[in-house]
């Protein structure tokens, strides 16, 4: 079986990191493409001379130049500016899209077959200027927050509990932004709701703590945004994808009537798997959280229509 390779673009912390994973877990090819001169194929040498200690032997490949990128299995976006402390995620928008779009037009011309998965903020409205820009049927381009969104829950819920990481499970939908849609009811210990583990109070807080996850990170690191969770998030989904695993997880899907909304991304449960978003799942929702997953579209929406791209 032919090697898959897995284009990273933007060689930032998110998109070394996702590097770092990828060859780690031995996924594949690495190629990280950077419009910076250097950047891109000093942190590529670095990532393979850490090789004979890790054990990998996949090709890690640092460039400029977007015929390198050929023939890519996966295209992950991680290139554009990260927000500042006191930022929003909309205030990168217009920029991004500009960025967004011309990465897009490039890597598409070499890689018309590939999977993407789009990072860069605002989330799910880039990953809409993506798919314009690409041409990607929806089943093969998603934007990645849910998995992030989830884990960051996750995270707070095992601390508090003081339980295993991997007993936790939990359920984030809605855009990537303070109007996601944390949902306690389905989020989990070993199966076991959190709603009959914590008290009420107790878990509002961690919703609230989950919605400014990231801003919690940027305020913290006052240069940039998080790496580590987003980078860890992106790879999960690869594997997902790449070893056909058809987990479900929280993407930004392409949505065309599911939950009521029409032409645009948002956070969903989808299964991942080899042919891509395989099936984007819908839910039985409460009425509350139907009308906080519709605010959610709205604000996407927003965010769309503003758009100067
Ligand atoms: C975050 C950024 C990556 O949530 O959106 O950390």
């Amino acid at each position: 079986m032919a090697r898959k390779k897995i284009t990273v673009i933007g060689a930032g912390h998110v998109g070394a990191t996702v590097a770092q994973l990828v060859a780690y877990k031995q996924l594949g090819d690495v190629c990280l493409i950077d419009v910076v001169d250097g950047l891109p194929q000093g942190k590529a040498l670095d990532l393979l001379e850490s090789a004979p200690l890790e054990n990998f032997d996949s090709r890690v490949v640092g460039t400029n130049d977007y015929a390198d990128t050929d023939g890519s299995d996966i295209v992950v976006i991680t290139a554009g500016l990260a927000r500042k402390p006191g930022m929003t995620r909309e205030d990168l928008r217009d920029k991004n899209a500009g960025i967004v779009k011309s990465c897009c037009e490039e890597v598409i011309k070499h890689s018309p077959d590939c999977f993407m998965i789009v990072v860069t903020n605002p989330l799910d409205t880039m990953t809409y200027v993506a798919k314009k820009y690409t041409g990607l049927d929806k089943s093969r381009i998603v934007g990645m927050a849910g998995v992030l969104d989830s884990t960051r829950f996750r995270s707070f819920i095992a601390t508090e509990l003081d339980v295993s990481m991997e007993d936790v499970s939990a359920t984030v939908l809605g855009l990537h932004g303070e109007d996601m849609v944390p949902m306690p009811r389905l989020s989990s210990v070993a199966g076991i709701p959190i709603t009959e583990l914590l008290p009420k109070e107790k878990i509002d807080e961690m919703v609230e703590r989950t919605k400014f996850g990231g801003a919690e990170i940027v305020k913290l690191l006052k240069t940039g945004s998080a790496y580590y969770a987003p980078g860890a998030s992106v790879v999960n989904m690869v594997e997902s994808v790449l070893l056909e695993k058809n987990r479900l997880v929280a993407a930004a899907a392409y949505l065309e009537g599911e939950y009521g909304i029409d032409g645009l991304f948002m956070g969903v449960p989808v299964k991942l798997g080899a042919k891509g978003v395989e099936q984007v799942v819908e839910l039985n929702l409460t009425d509350e959280e139907k009308a906080a997953l519709h605010k959610s579209a709205e604000a996407v929406k927003h965010s769309m229509e503003s758009l100067k791209v």
